[in-house]
């Protein structure tokens, strides 16, 4: 009889939990000074997409911030230094600055309240918005949006009135209900705290590339992917395969739709400090410009007023800021 053996094979595969690293990457401030260096610049960053540009320079006088990979810092300085382009390090090292934030808020107290001066994992933010309609059922609702391209579910809620103690709110919400739906691209979000502190995308693979995700405020049908998108999947501007091909931008889309008697939308980003309104695709403003441009700066007033006028907010149409 022959003899069998079995042999059974467990093959222990490290569970590799890639995070990004940042280390030794610099965040430089760029001063533009004319035309002459804001189309330098423009080009630069155009034929070097390597180079992390988290805010464009508006007009002369304003600023570019850029984050620069190690390896590329001598190459960068050395390239402004020859133009005469004024700058100064605005993160000397971003990776460090993350480390330093992420042990801040491990050495926090555990939650007993929530709280707005500090970034929130998807899971107390959820944990947030149910305690929130335990607390004040008549007056909060929760809804669901949609499901992501993994999976979970992108949840709103509305606000319906408000009757406390403040007259103003109370007046508010008696003539509008607020939808408020805190996190969109919640898997690029839980991305951030698993993976890459500093991912934009969604989450979903792209055909023939090895690069994940699309731009999801990049991703809407109106005159979709015209100007100021990328059509490379590996770019952080890029449009999607098709509009609407991210379902949570679809979701949010036909979300937005049912809402009756829609008065405003307004999107909220992490970096720039602008407020920015129609139009992105064209020059022209829409014919109620000057109205939405009163609501603008009333609002950044306010906002300005709130933080002791220690940031400074712009309002303009997204053309006069990143169009060009
Ligand atoms: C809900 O009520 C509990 C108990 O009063 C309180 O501790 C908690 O902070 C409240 N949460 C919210 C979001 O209002």
């Amino acid at each position: 009889m022959a003899d069998v053996r079995c042999f059974v094979v467990v093959l222990l595969l490290p569970v590799i939990l890639a995070t990004v690293s940042y280390d030794g990457y610099r965040t430089f401030r760029v001063t533009v000074a004319d035309d002459d260096e804001f189309y330098f610049l423009k080009s630069l960053f155009e034929t070097h997409p390597k180079y992390d540009v988290w805010k464009e320079a508006r007009r002369h006088g304003d600023h570019v911030d850029v984050m620069v990979a190690p390896d590329d810092i001598d190459y960068f300085t050395v390239t402004l230094k020859h133009k005469k382009i004024t700058f100064n390090t605005m993160i000397e090292d971003v990776g460090a600055l993350l480390t330093t934030h992420k042990q801040e808020r491990e050495a926090r107290q555990p939650q007993i309240y929530y709280d707005f001066t500090t970034y929130h994992t998807l899971e107390e933010i959820e944990g947030y918005l149910n305690e929130l309609q335990g607390n004040y059922s008549s007056q909060v609702t929760l809804f669901d949006v949609g499901t992501s391209y993994e999976g979970r579910t992108i949840r709103g809620a509305k606000l319906l009135n408000f009757y406390g103690t403040d007259p103003e709110v109370t007046d508010l919400l008696d003539n509008i209900d607020i939808y408020y739906v805190p996190v969109v691209n919640v898997d690029g979000y839980e991305y951030t705290w698993t993976s890459d502190r500093l991912w934009r995308k969604t989450r979903s693979p792209n055909e023939g590339s090895p690069c994940v995700g699309t731009d999801p405020n990049r991703n809407w049908e109106f005159f979709w992917c015209e100007q100021g998108s990328s059509t490379l999947p590996c770019s952080d501007a890029y449009c999607g395969s098709s509009a609407f091909s991210e379902v949570e931008v679809s979701s949010t889309a036909t979300y937005l739709q049912s809402v009756p008697n829609l008065q405003m939308f307004l999107s909220f980003h992490a970096y720039g400090q602008w407020y920015m309104t129609p139009w992105a695709h064209y020059i022209a403003p829409p014919d109620n410009y000057d109205e939405q441009l009163d609501v603008c700066n009333r609002a950044i007033t306010a906002l300005m007023d709130n933080n002791g006028g220690s940031v400074t907010f712009e309002c303009g149409t997204i053309q006069s800021f990143v169009g060009k």
